[in-house]
Formats: C-alpha cells, structure tokens, sequence
C-alpha cells in the first residue's frame, strides 16, 4: 500500500498515511507528498516517532536545506531548530503572530517541517492561512489596487537587539540570536506567483511586512494592516490540532501561520527544519 491522502473539506490541509518516515520513503512516495503538499499547502504525517536523523533525511527528500538565523540550532544538528516553550514559561510562544518563516530574506524557504515531541494536553495549535485563496477572494478593483506593488520585509520586529528586549527574549527556553542584521530590509512582490502551481498569493504578514515601496508609512500600514487581516480570515484559516509525534509540513510560499498559545503550565516541545526556497517574483 502506498501513501493515502485524505484532505480537509476545501481542500486546505491533508493527512497523509501509509508511509514510515524512519526509512527512506521510495521515489513514488516522494512524489505523492509532493504532490499532495503542492495540493493541500499543509500536510500532516500522524504517528511517525521520528529521530533528528529521520527528520533530516525526509526534509531533504524536498530540497537543499533552508537557511535559519537568530535562533541556535540543536548541538550536533545545525538545521534542526527546538520550539520549546515551558510550562512557567512568561512569554508568548515562539512565532505566536501571524507570519512567513523567514519572509526577510531573499530567497525564503519553500517548505518548513515541524515534528511534535511533546504536545500540551490543551492548546497550543498552529493555525494556518491560506494565501492563494485570500488573493483569489479579493474583487478584481482591490486586486488591480496591489497587483504589481513591492513590499518591505525585515527581521527587525523580533530579531533586532531593540525588538529580542522589547519581546522578553532573553526569558525563553529557547535561545534566541538576537543581531543588528535584522535591520536589512528585503523588497518582495506584494503579491506572489506560486513558482510550481503558477496560483496568485497575498503575501504579507504581520510580523516581517513593515512597509510598501513608494508609500508613505501611515496610508502604507493602513493598508498593510487591512491585507494582514484579510490574510487570516476565518475563511481562510485551518487550526491545526498537534498528536504527539506527528510530523507537519507546510509550503511557506502560499501559507502564512501562527503559534497558538493556551497551554500555561505545560510544556511544548517541537523540531524544526525548512527547505530552501527561490525568489518571489
Ligand atoms: C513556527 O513559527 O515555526 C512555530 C510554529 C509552532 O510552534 O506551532
């Protein structure tokens, strides 16, 4: 038997089963996730008890690896990140807004895999928003509004020296590389082509998105904050549930998402890994 997919009720977001991630899937496997990731934008593999080996060789069945700044990777495992939150832990979870892994650089990943360890016994879901199917929703009058408008991306926000303080980075379990280089500011389409699908993406969030090239910051942040809301719209967002050991992968080109907190006095522990991406045009 080989994988099965089995989609949500619109399509956005499939389990896959069928497969054991702790072997090397087969090349008709690969393709078949593939297929169902470009499909469904957010796939999830339940029960797959994976080891960092595991997780490693299955995210390069995708790709180069991303690149993955401001925050130390596990020791021995330079492209494994740990989202780790503890139950006294005072501060918001790790990428508890709405965003794009890495929207700030130039080639951003194209796929981020996250593995759950340990799974709070309440909250603490990732929801997940759609971006072809916000840009699809818009009417033709806004669409004609931002097609062809360039947007500024920044790490600054959570990266900067200024941003980790204001954020109470220095209380997370998990350690945060806070660096000037945040600053650098990166012009992306507003909105992007899909390069595998070809399908229009709204691509702005709320944390990285800080402005719009040739407008001034009040009318540029009006209507960067009304794009941001239209983005995570109930109609378009999926809440994703965790089980422990399951594995989660989105394609971060057309998905933007969002770490849900609810947990206090719990722990949460996940492993991280991106896929390289290209430029969006
Ligand atoms: C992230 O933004 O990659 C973290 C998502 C999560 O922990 O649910």
């Amino acid at each position: 038997m080989g994988v099965t997919v089995e989609p949500n009720d619109g399509g956005f977001g499939a389990a896959i089963r069928g497969v054991d991630l702790r072997r090397p899937p087969d090349d008709a496997d690969v393709a078949a996730i593939r297929a169902a990731w470009l499909a469904h934008q957010v796939v999830w593999f339940p029960d797959q008890p994976m080891a960092h080996a595991d997780l490693e060789r299955f995210t390069r069945c995708f790709g180069d690896w991303g690149h993955d700044p401001y925050v130390a990777p596990v020791a021995g495992h330079p492209h494994v990140l740990e989202i780790r939150r503890e139950p006294d832990e005072p501060v918001a979870p790790f990428g508890g807004a709405w965003h794009s892994d890495w929207s700030f650089q130039a080639e951003p990943p194209s796929a981020t895999l996250l593995h759950a360890k340990i799974v709070p016994p309440v909250g603490g879901e990732t929801w997940f928003a759609d971006g072809a199917a916000a840009y699809e929703a818009l009417s033709e009058r806004e669409r004609a509004e931002i097609d062809g408008l360039t947007a500024f991306h920044s790490a600054r926000r959570p990266y900067s020296h200024e941003g980790f303080r204001a954020g109470r980075g220095d209380q997370r379990s998990m350690r945060i590389l806070p660096s000037d280089r945040a600053w650098d500011v990166q012009p992306h389409p507003l909105v992007r082509t899909h390069p595998e699908t070809g399908r229009r993406v709204l691509w702005v969030n709320a944390v990285y998105t800080i402005g719009i090239q040739g407008m001034p910051d009040g009318p540029a942040q009006a209507l960067l904050e009304r794009l941001c809301r239209h983005a995570t719209d109930d109609r378009f967002v999926y809440r994703h549930r965790w089980a422990p050991d399951m594995l989660t992968m989105w394609d971060n080109r057309s998905v933007q998402h969002c770490a849900r907190g609810g947990y206090d006095g719990h722990r949460r522990v996940m492993h991280r890994t991106t896929v390289a991406g290209d430029r969006p045009r």
